[in-house]
């Protein structure tokens, strides 16, 4: 049976990119004369029944556009009886037979739900700025959030090198350091500290205590090297009271002075890089051939530069690490960088 209409939603937190997913499912669509309908704030717009049709028209002119021209939430409601009910109501009064959801691995858990009360098939596009999910190299909004991270780190490079200042800069991710990682090696940060390199074993005042003194000792090593710069880079829910507590701990224990500066949701905005176009269209073209070929319980992935296809319940079973050579790799430089300044 050919399919002749389809809903597609974006959830969670916006990613950059996920225009061009839009985009890139509605002309694929179009190709195949399926209609698209989107629904308006998440699953918030299935419970309310309040979408839009989608027309190649519509999608004209959004390919470059950070946020989500379908809008973005949360939606609690997802998490109940009444709310299943209601979405899968919405669906089958307007005849939607697949259901396409961009978002994290929250969303595709109310796509699995959902599922549960609707028997339509159901597609997840990876989106979210914390490239947590397991089963693709990458999640679309990722490599536009680095790079906007990195461009605000270049910028407080600049005057921590004019006033030989430190400065801790907290990341977002979630509860994931591929952010924090990736732009702390970009930026040669001269710390990273993140779930992955901080002992998530024993007692979490303890383990803070530990690192505080090992940090306070880099740190005036490096202020007895003449430093210029000192960056820290610390992932969001790591530290208790994040990067503010974690610099006025420093000035309490060891007298250093810290400017502390929270990155927050400009990580999440923005022009989407090349690779999330290009990612996202790839990822909405095939979300619509997958349909096409009967699949459903699918998210759309990426690996090793070809598209995959991995159950929904895989996908949001553990969250993707970080790699351990990028662990690694920045524990190196910072032995190296030590090494070099005996
Ligand atoms: O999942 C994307 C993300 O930006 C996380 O990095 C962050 O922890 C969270 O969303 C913030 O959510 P909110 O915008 O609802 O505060």
């Amino acid at each position: 049976m050919t399919i002749q209409r389809i809903g597609i939603l974006t959830s969670g937190g916006d990613a950059p990119g996920m225009n061009a997913a839009i985009r890139a499912i509605v002309v694929a669509a179009h190709h195949y004369k399926i209609e698209v309908f989107g629904f308006v704030a998440g699953f918030n717009g299935l419970i309310e029944d309040n979408f839009m049709p989608l027309t190649i028209k519509s999608v004209e002119n959004i390919i470059h556009k950070g946020g989500t021209i379908l809008k973005s939430a949360r939606c609690p409601a997802m998490q109940t009886q009444l709310g299943l009910e209601q979405a899968a109501s919405t669906l089958l009064k307007n005849k939607v037979e697949a259901l396409i959801v961009i978002g994290g691995d929250g969303s595709f858990a109310g796509l699995l739900a959902l599922n549960q009360h609707w028997y339509g098939q159901v597609i997840g596009i990876p989106g979210t700025i914390d490239n947590d999910i397991d089963g693709t190299d990458f999640t679309i909004g990722f490599s536009t959030a680095i790079n906007t991270a990195i461009e605000a780190i270049d910028k407080i490079r600049d005057t921590a090198e004019a006033f030989e200042r430190i400065f801790i800069v907290e990341l977002m991710g979630r509860h994931s350091g591929h952010i924090t990682f990736n732009v702390g090696i970009a930026c040669a940060a001269e710390q990273v500290i993140s779930f992955e390199n901080f002992p998530s074993q024993g007692n979490a005042i303890d383990n803070e205590a530990s690192k505080l003194e090992t940090l306070a000792k880099e740190i005036k090593q490096a202020q007895a090297d003449r430093h210029a710069s000192y960056i820290i880079v610390i992932a969001e829910n790591l530290w208790q009271g994040g990067a503010s507590a974690l610099a006025q701990q420093l000035q309490a224990v060891a007298n250093i002075d810290c400017t502390a500066c929270i990155l927050g949701h400009i990580q999440r905005g923005g022009s989407p890089v090349a690779k999330d176009r290009i990612l996202a269209t790839k990822m909405g073209v095939a979300a619509i051939q997958a349909l096409i070929d009967d699949k459903t319980n699918i998210m759309i992935a990426e690996c090793n530069n070809a598209i995959s296809h991995v159950p929904l319940a895989v996908a949001i079973q553990h969250q993707q690490g970080v790699s351990e050579s990028l662990v690694q790799a920045q524990a190196n430089i910072l032995a190296l960088t030590a090494q070099r300044q005996c």
